[in-house]
Order: structure tokens, then C-alpha cells, then sequence
């Protein structure tokens, strides 16, 4: 658990990172290496963060399933990052722009559904001391 929740905090930075990176290359501003590196290291973080989830025990199955939402979308936006890069094409290029948006929304719930999670357990943690301490 403790190493999913930092493994999606460092996902969650390179794609603010990566997203950065994107505008500049939208605006001519760098060319397209930097953005693809950060695009291949945000992928193998997002595999990790995965990996990480769905071992975890207690397992925290909506955020299983989204690690692995995160994961699929990551995948078509590098096909989609290529095929841009192969044809030009602007249609391709907006998709690559609106799945970005999805990922960055997926890891912005990830964030909330993590808060929410540590909220119950330590709520639960706090009525276990009451009982404890009745005893
Ligand atoms: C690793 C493979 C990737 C390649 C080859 C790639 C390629 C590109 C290209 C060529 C552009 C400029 C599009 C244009 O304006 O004509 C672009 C922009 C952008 N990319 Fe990527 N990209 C990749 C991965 C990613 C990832 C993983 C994300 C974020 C999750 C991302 C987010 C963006 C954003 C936000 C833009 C600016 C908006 C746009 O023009 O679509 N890219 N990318």
C-alpha cells in the first residue's frame, strides 16, 4: 500500500512533467526526444504503480482497476504519439491531446481515491483504540 501510494505520487509528477513537455513540443519549443523519454519513463512508473496496487493487501479494488485504466490509456497514447509522428496528422494529434486529459483525470481520481481510503483506515484505527482501551 505505502509503496503504491508513492509510486502513483511519482507518476503523478512525471505526467505534470510530461505534460509540460507536450506543450512545448505543441509550440516548437524543444523537439520530440525529451518528450518521448518522459513518455517511456511515465509508462514503466505507471506499470510499477500497477504492479504495486494489485499486490497490495488489504487490496483496494477501485483503485486496482483504475492503476490498470492508467496503464491501457498510457499504451494508446504512445501509438497515438507515434502516429502523429509518422503522418502529421492534426486529428490524431487532438485524440493524443484529449487521452491526455483522461490520463491526467485517472490520476487525479487516483489521488482522491487514496485520501478517501486513508481516511476509512485510520477512522477504523482510532475506533479500534476506544475498544481496546474499554476493554
Ligand atoms: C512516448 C510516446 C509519445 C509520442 C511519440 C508523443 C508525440 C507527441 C507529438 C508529436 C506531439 C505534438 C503534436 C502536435 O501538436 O502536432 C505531442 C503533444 C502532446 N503530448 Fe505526446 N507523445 C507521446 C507520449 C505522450 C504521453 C505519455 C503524454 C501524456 C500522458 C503526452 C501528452 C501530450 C500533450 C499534452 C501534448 C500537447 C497537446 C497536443 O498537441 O496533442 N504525450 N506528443
Amino acid at each position: 500500500m505505502k509503496t503504491g501510494l508513492v509510486l502513483l505520487r511519482l507518476t503523478g509528477a512525471a505526467l505534470g512533467l510530461q505534460l509540460l513537455l507536450g506543450g512545448f513540443l505543441t509550440f516548437g519549443f524543444i523537439s520530440a526526444g525529451a518528450h518521448i523519454v518522459m513518455g517511456f519513463i511515465l509508462f514503466i512508473l505507471a506499470i510499477a504503480t500497477m504492479a504495486a496496487w494489485l499486490v497490495s493487501k488489504p487490496a483496494l479494488r477501485p483503485m486496482q482497476v483504475l492503476a490498470v485504466v492508467i496503464v491501457v490509456l498510457l499504451l494508446l497514447q504512445i501509438i497515438l504519439g507515434f502516429a502523429t509522428l509518422n503522418n502529421g496528422s492534426q486529428a490524431i494529434a487532438f485524440v493524443h491531446f484529449v487521452n491526455a486529459l483522461a490520463i491526467f483525470g485517472a490520476t487525479i481520481s487516483g489521488t482522491f481515491i487514496t485520501m478517501r481510503f486513508d481516511r476509512v483506515s485510520s477512522e477504523a484505527t482510532t475506533h479500534d483504540v476506544g475498544t481496546i482501551r474499554e476493554e
